[in-house]
């Protein structure tokens, strides 16, 4: 297997100030890749700013013989984004990978969560990737390469209480990345979601109810999950999907505690109902079996690809 590099590659790291981002900004550098460690420095639920997290890691990284440079924009800003690629532009000429890394929690009930919450979370997970990562595909599709991942999460693909907020920002990254893919793919950019699982200080802020939870459910099998936690076990799939290496678009990647794994949207096969009058919904209960009937399950890649499985179905 030939060496994973970044030789001539430049990286934009969100959030690359602490926890997993500051691991993947430090192995691309490690790797040859030029990086911007960009980081707003505040705290986990989004308060404050300062520029000391981002400069220690582009200290760690040049003192280790790497090249960085620090950026303090926070990516929740149209602006804010169009500087951070303007920052990799300066200093290194071109950008080629964005990880859209950078994001805050802020935890509570359905029925508590407020504009603060909701816009904050949506601004800095949803809106965050968005502005970092456009200005970054127009200097992508323009040279012909570029890698970008978005960092969704399992609170939002899978569910998780008092997460509404968070976990629908989350869910639309996939959504983002979905589009992205399918436009990007033609002109060299691929694009994949990741559900990270890290012991970090964002990890550290879950309700301290599911907290518990969590650290009983993780005390009864400590054996097994080793040093799994830490956060450089994420970096590995992370690098690689950023890497020339990968030619995989298009596709949701789960690292939890060591284990690294494709998500994937299935379809029932379902029940096709009549063709000239639509089914009333007592049709649809009767046949409620067929369409949760998880035998012989779909994978449609794309919009079009249900189409034609459907078609294939109605084939005399
Ligand atoms: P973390 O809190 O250690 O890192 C997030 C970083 O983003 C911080 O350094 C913070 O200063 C920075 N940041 C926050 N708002 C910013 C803004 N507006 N502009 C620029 N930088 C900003 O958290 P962690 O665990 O390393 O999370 C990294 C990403 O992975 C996040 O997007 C998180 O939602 C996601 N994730 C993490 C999971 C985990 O188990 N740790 C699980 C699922 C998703």
């Amino acid at each position: 297997m030939k060496n994973i590099d970044f030789a001539g590659r430049v990286a934009i790291v969100t959030g690359a100030g602490g926890g997993l981002g500051r691991t993947y900004a430090m192995d691309i550098a490690r790797r040859g890749g030029a990086v911007v460690v960009n980081d707003l420095g505040g705290s986990f639920d989004g308060k404050g700013s300062s520029s000391s997290m981002a400069d220690q890691v582009v200290a760690e990284i040049r003192a280790a013989g790497g090249k960085a440079v620090a950026s303090y924009n926070s990516v929740a800003t149209r602006t804010g984004g169009e500087n951070i690629v303007k920052t990799a532009i300066d200093a290194f000429g071109r950008v080629d990978v964005v990880i859209n890394n950078a994001g805050h929690l802020r935890n509570a009930l359905f029925e508590d969560i407020d504009d603060g919450i909701l816009d904050s979370l949506i601004d800095v997970h949803l809106k965050g990737a968005f502005y970092v990562t456009q200005p970054a595909y127009r200097h992508m599709k323009k040279q012909g390469y570029g890698r970008i991942v978005f960092a969704s999460s399992a609170a939002g693909m899978l569910g998780n209480p008092t997460q509404a907020a968070y976990g629908c920002a989350k869910a639309g990254l996939v959504g983002l990345m979905n589009v992205l893919s399918l436009e990007g793919k033609p002109h060299g950019v691929l694009c994949n979601a990741l559900l990270p699982t890290a012991a970090s200080r964002m990890a550290g802020a879950m309700p301290a109810e599911q907290m518990k939870e969590v650290e009983a459910q993780l005390a009864a099998i400590a054996p097994l999950v080793g040093n799994s936690l830490d956060p450089s076990f994420v970096t590995p799939l992370v690098v690689y999907l950023a890497s020339e290496a990968c030619q995989t678009t298009h596709g949701i990647f789960s690292a939890t505690w060591g284990r690294y794994a494709r998500a994937f949207l299935n379809f029932s096969q379902g029940w096709v109902g009549p063709r000239q009058d639509a089914p009333r919904a007592e049709d649809i209960a009767a046949h409620w079996a067929e369409v949760e009937n998880r035998r012989d399950i779909v994978e449609p890649a794309y919009l079009e690809d249900e189409f034609a499985l459907i078609a294939k179905q109605l084939a005399p």
